[in-house]
């Protein structure tokens, strides 16, 4: 049976609050405050688990921990029923805190910037991975590299990943998301912000969109390129393939976390070797549920089901 592995380089504690009103200079009094693990690929290491319960072994996450925080953490994870293997450093896994304005809807997020870790650290995290990896396995690589961390580390695990005969889906950023689509992923899941840094240019008509991702999947830098595009869906390209989603209209209660659901419900459909275009669905789906979720940052699997029937992959050519 093969297995996901997630791989989250820079995890938080996420710690969220409301507030009727943010101001400055006073003290704000918040609503009692909810705890989450958090980081990319731990968010869709819990997507897959809330899809998934009965399978826990399908699934482990990896990333680095340090302090009480890191505990915390490992704690977190743990009670959600999700297997870790940590790998302990010296400095603390940071905090992300944020302050939900009851009145306006809006979302204040302070992302702290987290330890600068150490070579045999990294070298740790990236070693971890490839020897937990087997052939057919799919290793979910999301999120920001901490300080320390040479641009180069992706790409490195890309490599690796593909020499072992299994798929890397990564959602990354910046210089380090370039440098691993020179090696060659499985899947990339850029934004639209990020498909414009990794191209150079300023992306605005559908057209320019799909130029763009058949330019990374025909030389060979990813086999599906899934480009997200917040309340305006997805558009997943392969050599063979175009599909088109608009986004399932929800009502939204917090973009946190989309682009991970969207990424862990595709992921889970294809670990069950749904075809491409109900792999799509069931990422809208997974991401429309989170949106509409106060108590979390992961979706609900009753939702989830509940929205699916609502997702429209239109293939096009
Ligand atoms: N307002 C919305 N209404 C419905 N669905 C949404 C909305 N915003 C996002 N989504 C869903 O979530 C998916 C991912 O969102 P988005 O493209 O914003 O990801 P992202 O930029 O990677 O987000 P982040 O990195 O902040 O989690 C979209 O493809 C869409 O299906
Ligand atoms: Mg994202």
């Amino acid at each position: 049976m093969s297995k996901v592995l997630t791989l989250t380089m820079n995890p938080a504690l996420d710690i969220s609050t409301s507030i009727d009103k943010v101001v400055h200079t006073d003290k704000l009094r918040c609503a009692a405050a909810k705890i989450q693990p958090g980081g990319g690929g731990i968010n869709v290491a819990r997507v897959l688990s809330v899809l998934n319960p009965d399978f826990p072994d399908a699934c482990t996450a990896v990333y680095p921990v340090g302090g009480v925080t890191g505990q915390l953490l490992m704690q977190a994870l743990n009670t959600e029923g999700i297997r870790s293997h940590a790998i302990k450093t010296l400095g603390e896994t940071r905090e992300a805190f944020s302050v939900h304005e009851t009145t306006t809807g809006k979302d204040f997020r302070f992302i702290l910037s987290g330890p600068t870790l150490t070579e045999p650290e990294w070298q740790s995290c990236l070693d971890a991975v490839i020897a937990l990896t087997q052939t057919g396995d799919t290793v979910v690589a999301s999120g920001s590299l901490p300080h320390g961390v040479p641009d180069h580390f992706f790409a490195t695990l890309a490599a690796a990943i593909k020499s072992k005969g299994a798929r890397l889906v990564l959602d990354s950023s910046g210089a380090p998301l370039k440098l691993a689509l020179e090696a060659g992923v499985y899947l990339v899941k850029p934004s639209l912000r990020e498909l414009e840094e990794l191209t150079g240019q300023s992306l605005e008509t559908d057209a320019q969109w799909r130029a763009a991702a058949r330019t990374i999947v025909q030389s060979g830098q990813a086999d599906i390129v899934a480009l997200s595009l917040g309340d305006a869906g997805a558009l997943v390209v392969t050599l063979s393939q175009t599909l088109r989603a608009q986004a399932i209209p929800v009502e939204v209660v917090t973009t946190v976390g989309a682009g991970d659901n969207f990424v862990g419900g595709f992921v889970w459909a294809m670990h069950k070797g749904e075809p491409l275009d109900r792999c799509v669905a069931y990422g809208l789906a997974s991401a429309a549920s989170a949106v509409m979720n106060r108590h979390s940052n992961v979706c609900e699997p009753d939702v989830m089901r509940a929205l699916y029937p609502k997702a429209h992959v239109i293939k096009e050519d």
